[in-house]
Formats: C-alpha cells, sequence, structure tokens
C-alpha cells in the first residue's frame, strides 16, 4: 500500500487536536501514512493548498480561518457543505480539490452514542448560539427528523440568518428568555464559546427543563462544564463536547485512508490529557 498523506490547514494550527487523533488511528489500523499540522496564512491559501496538491496529498481538513475561502477553491462543495456554508473536509482527487463538511455527522453521531433515548424528533430541541457550529448543528438535527428548533442568540439577526434553513422548522428566540423555553425541550445544546476556560460563563438555570431532555455543550474545555455539571446534578443526561471532536474526524479519515474508524475511551483519554 502506498504512503498515504493527510493533514489540516489553519491559521494558527498548533493548537489542533487532529493530527493525534489522525495519527492514533493509522498506528491503530496498521496503515501506511501520516497526517501534519499545516500552518497557511490567509493570504498564502491558493497557493499553500497548491503546494499539498503537488506534494500528493490525499486530502486536509480545514480549519479557521480558512472554511469559507476555500470554497473557491474547489472544483466540486457537496451539498452539506453548502447548507452549513462551511468546508472542513477536502479530498483530492486528479489534481482537483472537493469539498465537504463532517460537523453535522459528528454531532449526531456523538449524541446518538452518548445519550440513550435522546429525542429531538417529537419535541424541541434548543441551541443556545448562532455561529458556525450552530449551523451544522442545526442542520444536523433537521437531516435527522427534529420537527421544531429552537435557536436563541445574543446577536439576534444571527439566529434569524440560520432559520432561514427551514422556517417551518426554525424559531428564533431572545437570548434573554433562553431559561423559559426549556420547558418542553427533549435536547438542549449549547453552541457558543461560553463556559470554556478563559471566556465569560455560560448563565442559564436548567429549573424548567424536563427531566427525561439531554443536555449536550460543544465546549470540551473544561470537559465537564458548568451547564453539563448542572444538568447532571438534576438528573439529566449529558453528552460532553470532546466526542463531537473525535466523530467529525471520522468521515474524513475514512475518506483518505479506506478505513472508518471507531472512537475508543483510550482515544478520548490520549486527546483530554
Ligand atoms: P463558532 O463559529 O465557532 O460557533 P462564533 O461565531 O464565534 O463561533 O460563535 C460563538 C457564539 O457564542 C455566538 O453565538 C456568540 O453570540 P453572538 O452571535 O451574539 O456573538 C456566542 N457568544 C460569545 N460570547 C457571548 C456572550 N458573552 N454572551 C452571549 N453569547 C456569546
Amino acid at each position: 500500500m502506498s504512503f498515504i498523506k493527510a493533514g489540516v490547514i489553519g491559521h494558527p494550527i498548533h493548537h489542533s487536536k487532529s493530527p493525534l487523533i489522525h495519527n492514533h488511528w493509522i498506528a491503530q489500523y496498521g496503515l501506511s501514512g501520516e497526517y501534519k499540522a499545516i500552518d497557511i496564512a490567509p493570504e498564502e491559501l491558493k497557493a499553500g493548498v497548491q503546494k499539498l496538491i503537488e506534494e500528493g496529498y490525499a486530502g486536509f481538513n480545514v480549519t479557521i480561518p480558512h472554511k469559507q475561502e476555500i470554497f473557491k477553491l474547489c472544483e466540486q462543495v457537496d451539498d452539506v457543505a453548502k447548507a452549513i456554508g462551511a468546508v472542513n473536509t477536502v479530498v483530492v482527487k486528479g489534481g482537483k480539490l472537493y469539498g465537504t463538511n463532517t460537523d453535522a455527522f459528528g454531532f449526531i453521531e456523538n449524541v446518538h452514542q452518548s445519550a440513550f433515548g435522546v429525542d429531538f424528533v417529537h419535541k424541541p430541541a434548543v441551541v443556545l448560539g448562532a455561529g458556525g457550529a450552530a449551523r451544522a448543528i442545526v442542520y444536523a438535527l433537521m437531516e435527522a427528523g427534529a420537527q421544531q428548533i429552537i435557536i436563541v442568540n445574543r446577536t439576534a439577526d444571527k439566529a434569524k440568518d440560520i432559520a432561514e434553513m427551514n422556517t417551518d422548522i426554525i424559531r428564533v428566540d431572545a437570548w434573554e428568555v433562553r431559561e423559559k423555553i426549556l420547558r418542553d425541550a427533549g435536547l438542549l445544546v449549547n453552541t457558543t464559546s461560553l463556559g470554556m476556560t478563559g471566556k465569560d460563563a455560560l448563565e442559564i438555570d436548567l429549573a424548567l427543563l424536563p427531566k427525561d431532555a439531554v443536555v449536550s455543550d460543544i465546549v470540551y474545555a473544561p470537559l465537564m462544564t458548568d451547564l453539563l455539571k448542572q444538568a447532571k446534578s438534576r438528573g439529566n443526561q449529558i453528552v460532553t463536547g470532546i466526542g463531537m471532536l473525535l466523530h467529525q474526524a471520522r468521515p474524513a479519515f475514512e475518506k483518505w485512508f479506506g478505513v472508518l474508524p471507531d472512537v475508543t475511551e483510550g482515544l478520548e483519554r490520549k486527546v483530554l490529557s
């Protein structure tokens, strides 16, 4: 088998956990290849990507700040990436780039594997935040059958923009009413950066949230955010943020290396340490 090269492009990129994840799988499955973190400044994107093509890369992940700019360099971008408005995974074929986005898959896989009996199909899903992650998560929920999604965000216009994906299913409410709308929810997801180490706290009282609702946080530093601690202490099932990061990497790995890898506790421990 030939040596397969893949990587992640971003700027900065040294903090990326992706090399750890993909190189773990390369070793686990006995494959011949390597996954590198590649720093490409915004003004160097085209030349940097061209270099990867010339070096024979099978593909690469794309992170901040290139997730939108990479669209223009792709020969084709699939429907998922178009709906989410960002490409996070590229496959190189015949010297051309094909873009997709695996964040929606990562979110849903993580929720389904971590929370037993989660119901966002018959009960509303509440999404806090309206950034890039929120868009992928709202898309994922709709694809998985959600009938009612409520987005609350400090900046209402950004939430309205996401709601344009499907106004029959998605409703926007004010950030100030985030506690009241929890009354019938089946799922609550924090997609904001609030609660992350070094960021402001996420202020929310879960008193009205049904006990059988699932609470998910995309923040994974710390892994047990205040939101998840509060949810756990009142008996709600919780889904931590590290799983989305691990699961979104799986379909990308499969595209380049031909194996759909597993997320194991060993890998999770390694990424968190
Ligand atoms: P990403 O694209 O990674 O999701 P982002 O676009 O920076 O990140 O989005 C961060 C989210 O956290 C946004 O919903 C942001 O709210 P705004 O759209 O109003 O900016 C939310 N957020 C960040 N700091 C916040 C704060 N102090 N209070 C409320 N929401 C906050």
